[in-house]
């Protein structure tokens, strides 16, 4: 704990600031100031000493940590309950496995590596240690589960908003939420929910969101290099992991008082403004076969409006949409 505290001082202060006086402002001894600043080095913190001035704060390792988020952390609703862990099974896992237990609405949960990543249809989501953000809120609307579910076109939107905050570059959406930066997804969203049998009442939805922030070129196995990008590798340089979690919390708790408020117009211009879908052929692959079609529009309810090569417009609300010129689909 106090090791975090002589973070923020030495955060917040422009030069030096005397053992002495870090001693003093957090009522500890001068060798509990010694051990937190060693141990702040030890994590990989550089802390430059100098005689009779003190410790000053010059590099910081790129840890996703909860010393790394707070202080960009400014949300309303969501993450007033946040843990951060460096390991876990699935950080959707494990919120569902706490709703149980009553934790309230906006509650977060953040992992620097899951071990069993979950991606939607099934898949495992690949989520390797110190170079992506893995993360879930837990969300306790009064809502019937119908309204619930264009949830995660908002969620799609507030990550396109926290990644610009965080980097100045605008991602794209794949409908109807990959988010994509230089035609490579750089962040998948998996959206589960819990309806009560008896009284079909929603009992919470957890959006989880899984980024990949600092994998370069040779972190891709074969199969993904068409698909999987970094965030990294669309800007040029690596990005610092506990800030970029921040942005992403603080864009996401804007854009649930939103959607609580209902505010939907400017979510909807916002995604078809990002929608890379929009404009291309695209693949669809259903039980009864394959369709082609062109991508023509995304309607009030981000349902993608498809328009077959006989002229008839149909919209699609759910499955798996391939697009002309991304992830190899050529
Ligand atoms: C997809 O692209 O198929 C969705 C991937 C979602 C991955 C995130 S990482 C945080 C949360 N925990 C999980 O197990 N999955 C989601």
């Amino acid at each position: 704990m106090s090791k975090q505290k002589i973070l923020a001082l030495l955060r917040e202060s422009e030069g030096y600031l005397s053992g002495e006086e870090m001693s003093r402002r957090l009522g500890i001894s001068r060798a509990a100031v010694w051990k937190a600043i060693d141990g702040l080095r030890r994590e990989g913190y550089t802390i430059d000493s100098a005689t009779n001035r003190g410790y000053r704060l010059s590099a910081a390792p790129d840890l996703l940590t909860e010393g790394e988020i707070q202080p960009f952390l400014h949300t309303e609703r969501i993450a007033r309950h946040l843990e951060v862990f460096q390991s876990i099974d699935s950080t959707n896992n494990y919120l569902k496995r706490e709703a149980q237990n009553g934790l309230p609405d906006g509650s977060a949960v953040i992992a620097d590596e899951q071990t069993g990543g979950r991606g939607r249809r099934g898949r495992s989501f690949s989520s390797p240690s110190g170079k992506g953000i893995y993360f879930s809120v837990l969300l306790r609307p009064d809502v019937a589960p119908a309204e619930a579910v264009d949830l995660t076109a908002y969620v799609a939107v507030a990550v396109c908003d926290g990644i610009q905050e965080a980097t100045g570059l605008r991602p794209q959406i794949k409908w109807t939420n990959d988010i994509i930066m230089n035609d490579h997804k750089v962040c998948g969203i998996l959206t589960e929910m819990s309806i009560e049998g008896e009284s079909s009442a929603l009992q919470y939805v957890i959006p989880g969101i899984g980024v990949n922030v600092n994998q370069q070129a040779e972190d891709w196995p074969e199969e993904l290099t068409a698909i999987a990008g970094s965030i990294a590798q669309a800007v040029g340089h690596p990005v610092q992991r506990g800030r970029l979690a921040a942005c992403l919390l603080n864009a996401l708790d804007r854009t649930y008082l939103d959607w609580l408020a209902g505010r939907r117009q400017p979510y909807l211009e916002r995604y078809r403004q990002d929608c890379i879908t929009l404009g291309r052929e695209v693949r669809l692959v259903r039980p009864d076969g394959e369709t082609v079609a062109q991508a023509v529009g995304i309607d009030d309810r981000f349902g993608l409006v498809i328009r077959h090569p006989d002229g008839r417009e149909e919209t699609v609300t759910s499955g798996e949409v391939s697009v002309r010129g991304l992830y190899g689909y050529v």
